[in-house]
Formats: structure tokens, sequence, C-alpha cells
């Protein structure tokens, strides 16, 4: 996904908008480029590759003057990484400059309607035809010809607008890809997040689609796509910068996987009190809990695998049919809907494309949008009726850690203040369950300081190349995790099988020195697990066995390797089970000397299709 940072105020521009971009580069890139207005007029530098390419190029910014500029890390979409397809990307004449996050799906037709009135194109991108168009459009108001190429280009963008002969201002346009604006004393800012300009700012505007904004030294204003100006509300950041730094940690993966305590005490303990879960401002009242007849989650990845946690726990606590849908799935599959569907939307970013349209869907359909999110103000937030945010902190590494954490830990809550309204839960059963959750934080620091173990099974496995996650229940489900992790970050193959299911197929895939990762924390199941330890085992099967430490002598018998966590309610065992996980894929990513918190083709968040 690309980023993007604008600047204009009484500082030299190009250093600024270089430390910004380097703040984005979790989010994937492949080139980048800046464009800064100066005395000397407008002057662009792009290069492919890495941030360190175009900073030497220019000097950490000292061989381009200007106070006023905009900055792109670009993840390739429409035409390969190149020098020519970085952003910025400029009108013929070279007076407007524009970078781009996004697609513009109609691009080959405009494309085509510019190069028949004789517009020459240098590059194979979309965002070029933005840039011809607004040229095309101009007539001495940059905003205005922004407005009318707007009502002409289909697609999703968030767009940072430069043009020389108008130098005291940038334009910022959003919609389907986030954007923010970034207010100061004698100085603005534009960019694709806010971990771009925290330095500088905790003041921001969170742009709606279809809105642009007029940037100068001295102010910013906003308009709908009629031009008319709109009042914005400012959001004030309260987490702290070293929150979005590595702290002295080697990889932000790690730090955040450290993280998880705090994250899940930020979490969990504001919205315990006296031994109640409650939600302050909840847009649910009683009656319509009571009427729910369903319960739908839709999410994508990691997100995703929260949802088939979720629905085995709330399907226990409110005995009412949970489905997960992936939403890239949800949006084409004609869901089954209504007024009384609780429609539950799990994200870490708020930004990821495919469940925004899943949510839209689903509101179209009528559906309540309950959104658990991390990111503050994020696009799903400010469309769901209810949004419960995760309170993580802001999460860098592409591998989430602590949003899946407390994500999971949400859903939870949720399903208690459910279960309490509809009465589908013992008092005893209700104390029980708040009771550990409330000691997770702490149990999560056991695991967390018994790290050796794990690293000493990584070293054993990171040379294998396909790996086997099974389990039973919500085994299976936190084994789609842990597959998942070890895939994005160390580059092996695995994949999450429900063990129950091997014999019919896929066991044939088991030979000597198959990995297996048997994951058997659920304790009701637990002598299914172990009779499919023995099965696997019996085909060659090495098998690294995660369990609960009052099963560790009887499957320490068996498995050939065994991480243990401590004991907790049934419902919290995968909070607990996906540490060792995500420590083991870590270390593994590690010793393959894998780019762990940028994964190759992949972005912190999806905000294409
Ligand atoms: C998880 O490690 C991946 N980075 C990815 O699967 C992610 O969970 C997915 O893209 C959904 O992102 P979201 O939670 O921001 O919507």
């Amino acid at each position: 996904m690309c980023g993007i940072v604008g600047y204009v105020g009484n500082q030299e521009a190009a250093p600024i908008l270089l430390d910004g971009l380097a703040r984005l580069e979790y989010r994937g890139y492949d080139s980048a480029g800046v464009a800064v207005f100066g005395n000397s007029g407008l002057k662009v530098a792009k290069a492919k590759g890495r941030l360190r390419v175009l900073s030497d190029q220019i000097q950490e910014g000292r061989a381009i003057q200007g106070q006023l500029g905009i900055g792109h890390t670009r993840w390739a979409t429409h035409g390969a990484p190149s020098d020519v397809n970085s952003h910025p990307q400029v009108s013929q004449s070279g007076k407007i400059a524009v970078v781009h996050n996004g697609i513009i799906e109609n691009y080959a037709q405009l494309k085509e309607f510019l190069v028949g009135h004789g517009v020459p194109f240098t590059s194979e991108t979309d965002t070029e035809v933005v840039a011809q168009m607004i040229e095309y459009f101009y007539d001495g108001d940059i905003l205005k010809a922004v407005g009318r190429v707007l009502h002409r280009i289909e697609g999703a963008y968030a767009l940072g607008i430069v043009c020389s002969d108008e130098p005291d201002r940038l334009i910022a346009v959003r919609k389907d890809s986030p954007l923010i604006l970034g207010l100061g004393e004698d100085f603005n800012f534009l960019a694709s997040d806010v971990t771009a300009i925290i330095k500088h700012t905790r003041d921001v505007i969170y742009m709606e689609d279809g809105e642009l904004a007029e940037l100068t030294q001295t102010g910013v204003r906003c308009y709908n796509n009629l031009l008319e100006s709109v009042e914005k509300e400012v959001f004030h950041v309260d987490w702290e910068i070293d929150a979005a730094e590595k702290g002295g940690y080697e990889h932000f993966m790690f730090k955040e996987i450290m993280e998880q305590p705090e994250a899940l005490r930020r979490t969990v303990f504001p919205r315990i009190k006296d031994g109640e879960v409650i939600f302050e401002d909840f847009g649910l009242d009683d009656d319509y809990i009571r009427q729910i007849n369903k319960i739908y989650i839709v999410a994508c990845g990691s997100s995703y695998h929260v949802g088939m946690v979720g629905k085995y726990n709330l399907e226990q606590l409110l005995r009412l049919p949970v489905e997960v849908a992936l939403a890239s799935e949800f949006r084409y599959m004609e869901p089954i809907v209504d007024e009384r569907t609780l429609v539950v939307v799990i994200s870490q970013s708020g930004e990821t494309l495919d469940t925004m349209a899943a949510l839209r869907e689903a509101k179209r359909l009528g559906g309540k949008i309950l959104s658990i999110v991390n990111v503050v103000g994020s696009s799903i937030a400010r469309e769901s009726d209810v949004v419960l945010y995760t309170w993580a902190g802001p999460e860098i590494a592409v591998a989430t850690t602590k949003a899946y954490s407390t994500q999971l830990a949400v859903v939870d809550l949720l399903g208690l203040y459910f279960a309490r309204r509809r009465e589908t839960m013992t008092e005893e059963r209700y104390g029980q369950v708040i009771q550990e959750l409330l000691l997770l934080p702490s149990k999560l620091e056991q695991v967390l300081e018994s790290t050796q173990d794990i690293q000493y099974y990584a070293s054993q496995y990171f040379n294998h190349d396909s790996v086997f996650f099974i389990g039973r229940n919500m085994d299976y489900a936190l084994g789609l995790e842990g597959s998942l992790k070890l895939k994005e970050i160390s580059y092996i193959h695995s994949e999450a099988y429900a063990s129950g299911e091997l014999k019919h197929g896929t066991i044939s895939l088991i030979e000597d020195g198959t990995l297996v990762v048997a994951l058997a924390t659920y304790d009701k199941l637990f002598d299914k697990a172990m009779s499919n330890v023995v099965e696997v085992k019996s085909r060659g099967a090495d098998v690294l066995a995660l369990t609960t430490k009052n099963h560790a002598e009887e499957m320490g018998k068996t498995a050939n390797g065994m991480i243990t966590i401590p004991t907790t309610d049934e419902l919290l065992l995968p909070s607990l089970g996906v540490v060792p996980l995500q420590l083991l894929s870590y270390y593994i990513a590690l010793m393959r000397g894998c780019d762990i918190d940028k994964p190759r083709n992949l972005a912190k968040s999806v905000t294409v299709e």
C-alpha cells in the first residue's frame, strides 16, 4: 500500500517529506519520490528501490529547496516498479505533480481520450492520467480543475497535488483510500496516516470519502465534491511517538509481541467495573441485543482468524448462530442479512477495502454494523453503527500480533456483555470468565518470559519447506493464525487443518520428517488431539505440540517437541496459545534472514481489491 506525505510551512520541505516517508515504510513499497516547489520552480526527484536511494539522490533533501511539497512511497499496481513509474507523476507541461494511493479504474478510457487530444504520456501508471487530466481542465484555479476531474475518474484514490502556478497551496483528495490532515501553527500536512506526522503535530482531521482540502501555511479548508465548504472535527492523537518507534527492539513485530500484556490491559481493564463488562456510549440497547437472531463476523486475514475463534466463543456464550465470512467472499455471496442480524466487522487498520465493501453490503441489506477496530477515526470505524476500539496502540509490523490479541479480547467482552442481557450464562460462569480475563495479561507475561524453548524449536525447524498446523475446535481456529504468521514472515508454506479431517485425504502428505505443529490446548478434546498426534507420528511426522501445563506430562511422552501455556478459561486459550506461535514464526523468520517487519509483496493495510 502506498504512502503519501505533503507539507506546506516555514521550513525546508524535502527533509520533512523524507522523514515522513521513512515512517510510512512499514506500509510496503518499491519506489519513492518527492516534488518540491522553490525559487527555481517545481522540482521532482524519484527513484526505484528503497527510500535511501532517493535520499542519497537529493542529499537527504538539501539538494531541493522549497517550503511546499509532496512525497510518496509506491507499491506498484499499474506499471512495474521503475523510476519513470514512481510518483510524483507530472503533467505534460510539468506544472502539475500528483501522488496517489489507490487505483483509477477507468484510467484506460481517460488515457485514450487524452492521447486523442495530443497529450503525451511517459509512464504506464494510472496516476499520470490524473495529472494530465488536471492540466487538461486547469484554467487558473487548481481546486476547481481538481473538482472537475473528480467527476470523471472512478476508483479508489487518496491524492496529494501541487501546481507550480499556485505555489502556496497543496490540494488533498480522498475517496476509499485513507488521507488525513495534520494542523500546525505555521505549517500544515497531508498524510496517509498519523505515524508520518505525529512528530510535528497531534491535531488531525480525518478526511471523508469525496472530500477535498486546500492547505496553505496558515490554514486548511475542506470541501465536498461540489466544492462547498465543510466544517471538520479536529481529533487530538494521544498515543506516544515512541509507540511508532522500535524502542530498542530489533523489529517492530517483536516489540509488538512483547507489548501484548499492556495492550490487553488497556483494552480490557477499563471495560470491567465491579465484575461487570461495561461499554461506554454503547450504541446498541438491551432490547436490540435481545432480538438479535444471527451474528455475522466479516474480516480478512488475521482479523478473519479472530472471527473463527469468535464463532466458537460467541455460539457457546449466546447459543446464537454465528457465521464467519471472508470479506472478499461476503460481498459476492448474497449473504442472508436482515434487521435482526448483527454484523461484526473486524479490522486493525479500519481501511481494508474488501472489509469496507463488505460493511457497505451488510448495511445495504439492513444489518446493524458493529466494528472492532484499532485505528481511531478510520473509515470502517466512521461507517459503523457501533465501534469498539482495541486500544492496542499503533501496530507498525505488517504481521499483526497485538491487534489480533486485543481483537480476541474485545470479542470475548462482547460475548459476555450480550450473554448478560440475553441471560444465557450463569452468574458463576460469568464471574469465572471475567476473573480469567483480568488474569490474562499476567499469564501472557509468563509465556513471554520463557521464549528460550521456542527459540530452540525455531533453530530445529527453520529449514523446513512445509508445515502443518493441526487442531480441533478453537485449536483449529488458532492454527489458522499460526499458519498465516509463519507463511507471511518466513515464506515457508504451511496450512492449518482440522485434525479430525486429516484422514480424509491430506494425511497422504505426511511422511518421514514432515513438521506438524499439533495444537492441543482445548481441554475437552485433548484425548482426540492426542490420538491425532499418534496418527501423524505413526506416519513419520515430527510433532511439535502446544498444550496446557496440566497435559504436559502425557503429551511429553509422545510429541517430539512441546511448548506449554498456563491453563485458563477455555474461551481464552487462543489468546494465550497464539503468543508461542507468533514467537515461533518470528524466530524462524529471523533465522532465515527474512525482512520481518516488511515481508515481500505485503502491505500493512490492503486498500486495493
Ligand atoms: C496479518 O498478519 C496480515 N497482515 C493480514 O492478514 C491482515 O490481518 C489483513 O490484511 C486484515 O487487515 P485489517 O485487520 O487491517 O483489516
